[in-house]
């Protein structure tokens, strides 16, 4: 198979994180004989310095014309603070998704048996936790209208859904919990908002036409408690734009690290994958960041075009580096080992050469 995949690296320790992916892919190319045209393009804070706009027209004509887009982190220090900013880098997220029509957000969260430790919560808590979040992606309070007022003193965002946008996400959803534990929970805040109330309503009709589903509902601020109460009640969670962006970082406790999370935007043409964290300013050029959480992300493009035999030979390296421990610091205190050098294991455990070369080649 050959694929055409858009790399945007953005900003932080996200150029740092995406080569590690890439080598990965390129490790792929290599053992399962496939065929990947990588194309980078600038987003971000860093298209912002470089060409005025932080998504810039060759960068989205880039993405379009490519069959998925792999993308490393978006956001800078110097805008978070500075209320008056006219262009922000996340801008350059937001509208891609918009452009690209990427409506699903898919975040799993898993525990993993080595880094049962490394979440704050409880093992037996965590131990076994497998459920995945769709998370709406192209509608609700993010890209409903904003105003603010003359003087300044008002302002407001609008939380918009249509049953259209609902019913496509709540469709894919309800065919993964048919592939996994078919249990499907709809968070939303129905006792208050009226947009959530329509959530109700439409994904209850849609619940009908997949009676082999258990459906339930939760309040988002239970469902805020539920997650680190007990996640191992949930299979598949569907939600709305923002309390998935809330939620989900919640999840990323259960792992151990956020550092592990990975994500998959999809919509009716076009795939973008990319770690759930952010640009992690604080750590960009030292090479401490964790690689997974992005190379884990090539692993779902690869799922996502049928390459399950390549994704799992990803997933199994990843887990080999998780086992030995060769992790960056977020993972084990004091690791000597850099994000390139788990970037350069992962890869070399793909393509199957002796377990242990790192630790021979030292
Ligand atoms: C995410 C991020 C983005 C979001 C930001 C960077 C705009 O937090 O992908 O979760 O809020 O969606
Ligand atoms: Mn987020």
């Amino acid at each position: 198979m050959s694929l055409k995949i858009a790399l945007l690296p953005g900003d932080g320790i996200g150029p740092e994180v995406l080569a590690q992916a890439v080598k990965c892919l390129e490790a792929v190319e290599e053992t399962f004989n496939q065929h990947f045209i990588f194309k980078e393009a600038p987003v971000g804070a860093i298209a912002i310095d470089k060409k005025g706009k932080p998504l810039p027209d060759a960068t989205l004509k880039l993405c379009k014309e490519s069959d998925a887009v792999l993308f490393g982190a978006i956001g800078d220090p110097k805008y978070d603070n500075d209320p008056e900013a006219k262009v922000r880098p996340e801008q350059g997220l937001l509208q891609l998704r918009k452009e690209l029509g990427l409506f699903a957000n898919i975040r799993p969260i898993l525990s993993h048996p080595t880094l049962l430790d490394k979440s704050p919560l409880k093992k037996k808590v965590v131990n076994g936790t497998d459920f995945v979040i769709y998370r709406e992606l192209t509608g609700g309070i993010y890209f409903g209208e904003k105003k603010l007022n003359e003087e300044g003193t008002k302002a407001s965002d609008l939380c918009e859904y249509t049953e259209e946008e609902i019913s496509r996400i709540a469709h894919l959803a309800f065919k993964a919990a048919k592939g996994r534990k078919k249990k499907l929970t709809l968070i939303d805040k129905a006792n208050v908002l009226e947009s959530s109330r329509l959530w109700r309503k439409v994904v209850a009709k849609i619940g009908e036409s997949y009676p082999e589903i258990t459906l339930d509902f939760m309040f988002v601020d239970n469902a805020a408690m539920q997650i680190i109460l007990n996640p191992k009640q949930f299979d598949v969670i569907l939600t709305e734009n923002m309390f998935g962006d809330i939620i989900s970082d919640e999840g990323s406790v259960i792992g151990g690290s956020i550092g592990l999370l990975a994500s998959a935007s999809v919509g009716e043409e076009n795939a973008l994958f990319e770690p759930i964290h952010g640009s992690y300013p604080q750590a960009k050029g030292k090479d401490i960041a964790n690689p997974i959480a992005s190379i884990l992300s090539a692993a779902m493009l690869l799922e996502h075009f049928g390459l399950m035999e390549e994704a799992w030979a990803v997933k199994k390296a990843v887990d080999k580096s998780l086992k030995k421990g060769i992790v960056t610091p977020d993972l084990k205190a004091n690791s000597q080992y850099g994000t390139n050098q788990v970037g350069d294991f992962i890869a070399h455990n793909i393509v199957d050469i002796e377990d242990d070369f790192l630790m021979n080649g030292e």
